[in-house]
């Protein structure tokens, strides 16, 4: 039996890929921090498709939280409550609009949430994944600051992990929710790449995929802007618009069953280090930002994270050092 451990899976996307899992045979793992949402989504999709869906307590944005998960996800291994682990789907996140915050750990909560805490996620259950595993990443098309995507919601910056984490406390001029969201989801296509160097340094047979779900209305994405905004930003005449200027569009049922597939479908068994899109109902192989694929930035960004998530060398698998 598969088993797969999706962030976020009880709504938007995630929830949209784990209808897909469950639909073919796959038991899940629910990880995210809405406790009563993730049991009913669990319960809707058990008894739906006789499949076997736990939930694991996971804030992305706190490290404590990050580590109190993977040593729930150790005991529902150690007492068969879960299977296995044939894919890790590192999915949750978000645009945290408003003044800068700050996550437990005193990290500015865009890179937190979307970078840090999946870091650190996917190095304590590494040692878990199935010999032919795979790591997938929710990117964003937005990450590409030479893309529409990336030019409408505002343009990256350095991927620079110490500087993003501290971001706001130098008293100097803060970026924008739009641009701490995008530099955000080019470190987390850079994650992805650098996995894939790394486990192919070390013989590893597990894949590390990221993807883009493109732009997606009809979830709680944009759940912070105001009501209007988020009324427009689903009508067919906004989708037509962002179609002609060259928006990468997307519905949550295709981008769900597109992460799904790359998880578990075998057609994607050798897409470790590639970045995938899905488009206006197509998903393939494309290239993602020019940046992302600086080898020297991304080894710095690796292991400047892995000072902050404080990794200790017991909790580091030896493929990924
Ligand atoms: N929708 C789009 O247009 C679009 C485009 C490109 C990429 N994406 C990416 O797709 C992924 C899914 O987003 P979505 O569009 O499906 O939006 P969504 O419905 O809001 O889903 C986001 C999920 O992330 C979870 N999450 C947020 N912060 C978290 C935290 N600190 N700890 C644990 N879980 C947390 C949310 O949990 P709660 O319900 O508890 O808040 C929710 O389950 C995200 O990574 C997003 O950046 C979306």
């Amino acid at each position: 039996m598969t088993s797969v451990l999706i962030t976020g899976g009880h709504s938007g996307i995630g929830l949209a890929a784990a209808r897909t899992l469950a639909a073919r045979g796959t038991d899940l793992v629910l990880a995210g921090r809405s406790p009563d949402r993730m049991r009913r989504t669990a319960g809707e999709l058990s008894a739906d498709h006789g499949v076997s869906v736990t939930t694991l307590a996971l804030d992305t944005s706190s490290l404590a939280s990050v580590r109190s998960a993977a040593a729930g996800f150790r005991a529902m291994l150690d007492s068969g409550e879960v299977s296995g682990l044939d894919a890790l789907v590192c999915n949750a996140g978000g645009r945290f609009d408003g003044d800068v915050s700050y996550s437990p750990d005193g990290y500015e909560t865009t890179f937190a949430t979307n970078c840090l805490g999946h870091f650190l996620l996917v190095e304590l259950l590494f040692p878990h994944l199935a010999g032919t595993g795979r790591v997938v990443y929710t990117a964003s098309g937005t990450h590409d600051r030479d893309s529409m995507d990336g030019r409408l919601v505002g343009a990256t910056v350095e991927p620079d992990a110490v500087a993003l984490a501290a971001h706001g406390k130098d008293g100097g001029r803060v970026l924008s929710a739009g641009k701490r969201y995008s530099t955000s989801k080019l470190c987390t296509v850079m994650y992805a790449y650098e996995l894939d160097r790394r486990l192919r340094r070390a013989d590893s047979a597990v894949s590390s995929i990221a993807f883009d779900p493109g732009s997606v209305p009809d979830t709680g994405f944009l759940r912070a802007l105001p009501k209007p905004v988020r009324w427009v930003s689903r009508t067919a005449a906004l989708n037509w618009v962002s179609k002609r200027v060259g928006v990468t569009t997307s519905d949550v049922d295709f981008s769900g069953a597109s992460l799904a597939a790359l998880a578990v479908d075998p057609r994607y068994a050798d897409a470790s280090g590639a970045y995938f899109q899905a488009h206006d109902g197509t998903l393939s192989a494309v290239r993602s930002a020019r940046l992302s694929y600086d080898e020297r930035r991304a080894a710095r960004l690796w292991d400047d994270s892995r000072r902050l998530v404080h990794l200790t060398d017991e909790e580091e698998p030896t493929p990924l050092r």
